[in-house]
């Protein structure tokens, strides 16, 4: 996973340092490694090495190289630990051709096995190595670059994006099945690149590749076409990226394009956690005697929605404590038997890792869930399932959350199939509706912008405020008010829905706001009608989080809506946390916060 950038020049101008520069700016997108691959004489040479681009391109002088084709990559690790390796891009046996990947292939050990057996030397850990192989087996038998292309990104299965280089073709080959490929084009130059802005000073006009489209960049242009070879006519548009945001790929915060990724995340996440690993963590938990799940923060909410999940999928249900508390009082219960499931992010929240340190002691397992691999949580853990989000900038968290709640959602389905509470059919048809609803956000989300910065303006003008729901929507309210204070510094609280009427309600009024997430139970929805009128009544700003075509909620003039697509009573979680991302995120704007990096706060609490 990671960012592409690949520069041919069909004037022959050099390309390396536009490579560099562009290399630098898609690190948004991963910084456990970089490389680049140039063609010199009628050789790739690759310079790679597990450390950020000004660090590679400085310990091999790449300044002083020249060449007019390169395959640039900045990696993020989902496959293999940070490593020079691991590290993209990667060649095939005989050198001749590299290959740099953003997204990640499925069944990558069966595959990998495979390659081995075959006699291929496999040096990495790393999923886009094992495309180079495929590459070249099948040029033994179709002697053509360009087809033996073809023919392996066909087979292939997952959530990805290729380019590949070859040194006879002397030419790029690039392939997208859903994360973004652009291709832009100068006078001198036609790069193809996972952003926009890394084509900045490369390219003034643009495309972007569409899902299972092929294009061939060579000496003659850029030619687009299907894999049944039939040719695709594309229509440029100027590239249009402000250059004061060009490191955040043209979004004026990280914010809000990570909440723009969501999607693409879920679908990143989706194939980054490998079935064989979801197997081993999901026997991990049937067979515990008890289960622990420890977080803090985002990852604390994350982990009492996960519960909901093991609890009615599984069969398990596990004790949910803040990282911070566990150590005081749980620690005594556990030993060997337990389970403790640590979820965090970063991987190096310091509180995570003395509660797993503590757990290790005691002899119990520890499953973490981290979008870091190689982080201090995933070395000592005995197993770690990847969130494989891609790297979040901004210090609220948003995509992490999304895509933590799936791996929790997948792990708690992997551990019911296991125990025989669902079948294999039900278990792919789960899979299927994770993918439907990454397609409905992806359409979806700039009208849910729209109408978050609606019910933000409305939201601005209020002193405080709930967040209120029930069920398994309730954990969402706690991290609705916790973005509401990290992006806007507005305080909120979060409030079961059945509480609300023990005390809550006694504060509405005018210059307070209710933000009600609509609950997915129906014996829930109706006392939630009644307190959406009730904070009305009270002249509170009230706002409704809910799915689409809620008619009762359509009824209520006076409610601000923001609406999502609908989703399946475990997946609406995940889409009902995109619109209370957007209304922080908006508010944040509104109040002229610095959005991404908080006062008194930082991406990791040591
Ligand atoms: C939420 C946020 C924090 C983190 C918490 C845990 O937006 O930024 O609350 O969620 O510090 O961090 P990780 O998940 O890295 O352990």
């Amino acid at each position: 996973m990671g960012g592409i950038l690949a520069v041919l020049s069909p004037s022959k101008r050099n390309v390396v340092e536009h490579v560099i520069r562009g290399l630098k700016l898609l690190e948004y997108r991963g910084f456990s490694g970089s490389g680049v691959a140039l063609l010199q004489g009628n050789k790739i040479a690759v310079y790679k090495d597990a450390q950020r681009i000004d660090v590679v391109a400085e310990k091999y002088n790449l300044r002083n190289l020249s060449s007019w084709m390169a395959l640039g990559h900045t990696r993020y690790a989902t496959h293999g630990k940070p490593h020079a390796d691991n590290t993209q891009p990667h060649t095939d046996c005989s050198g001749g051709i590299a290959v740099a990947e953003d997204g990640a292939i499925a069944g990558y050990e069966l595959l990998r096995d495979s390659l081995i057996v075959e006699g291929h030397k496999v040096v990495s850990r790393c999923d886009a190595e094992l495309v180079a192989h495929l590459i070249e087996r099948e040029l033994w038998n179709v002697k053509n670059f360009k087809e033996a292309f073809k023919r392996v990104v066909a087979k292939l299965e997952g959530f990805f994006s290729i380019a590949a280089i070859d040194s006879s073709c002397r030419c790029i080959a690039a392939y997208t099945r859903g994360p973004p490929l652009y291709i832009g084009v100068s006078q001198d130059f036609i790069a193809v690149s996972s952003g926009k802005a890394a084509m900045l000073g490369l390219a003034d006009k643009y495309f972007k590749l569409g899902e299972g489209e092929v294009a061939i960049v060579g000496e003659d242009g850029v030619k687009v076409e299907a894999l049944d070879g039939t040719g695709i006519e594309k229509t440029f548009s100027p590239l249009d990226v402000d250059p004061r945001y060009a490191d955040k790929d043209g979004y004026p915060h990280h914010m809000l394009r990570e909440i723009y990724e969501v999607p693409e995340a879920l679908m990143r996440t989706l194939y980054s956690v490998q079935e064989r690993y979801l197997e081993f963590a999901a026997r991990l938990v049937a067979e515990a005697e008890r289960v622990f799940m420890v977080g803090n923060g985002t990852s604390l909410h994350a982990a009492y929605i996960g519960s909901y999940y093991l609890t009615e999928l599984a069969g398990v249900t596990p004790i949910v404590v803040s990282a911070a508390e566990f150590p005081l009082y749980h620690v005594s219960n556990v030993g060997p038997g337990t389970v403790v499931i640590a979820i965090s992010q970063s991987g190096e929240t310091g509180d995570v890792i003395t509660s797993v340190f503590e757990s290790k002691l005691r002899g119990a397992a520890v499953l973490t869930i981290t979008n870091y691999i190689g982080s201090r949580l995933s070395n000592l853990s005995n197993l770690y399932l990847p969130i494989g989000a891609g790297p979040e900038l901004a210090v609220p968290a948003t995509k992490t959350f999304t895509s933590t709640l799936l791996v929790l959602y997948l792990l708690a389905l992997r551990t019911a199939l296991y125990k025989k509470r669902i079948s294999a059919d039900e278990y792919r048809a789960s899979i299927e509706d994770v993918k439907k609803l990454s397609r409905e956000l992806r359409e979806k989300l700039q009208s849910i912008e729209e109408s978050a910065e609606v019910a933000a303006k409305a939201l601005a003008t209020c002193r405080s405020g709930y967040v209120v729901s029930r069920g398994l929507t309730y954990p969402l309210a706690l991290e609705g008010a916790l973005k509401l204070k990290e992006a806007a510094y507005i305080h909120a609280e979060g409030v079961e829905a059945g509480e609300f009427r023990h005390g809550p309600q006694t504060i509405l009024e005018k210059g307070i706001f209710s933000i009600f997430i609509m609950p997915v139970e129906k014996q829930a929805l109706q006392a939630t009608y009644a307190l959406l009128s009730l904070s009305i009544e009270k002249e509170a700003t009230t706002v409704a989080i809910g799915f689409e075509h809620d008619q009762k909620l359509e009824e209520m003039s006076e409610v601000i809506k923001v609406l999502v697509p609908y989703a399946t009573r475990h997946l609406a979680p995940i889409a009902l946390a995109i619109p209370l991302q957007f209304i922080a995120y908006k508010l944040g704007v509104i109040l002229q916060r610095p959005i991404d990096s908080p006062r008194y706060l930082s991406k990791t609490v040591h």
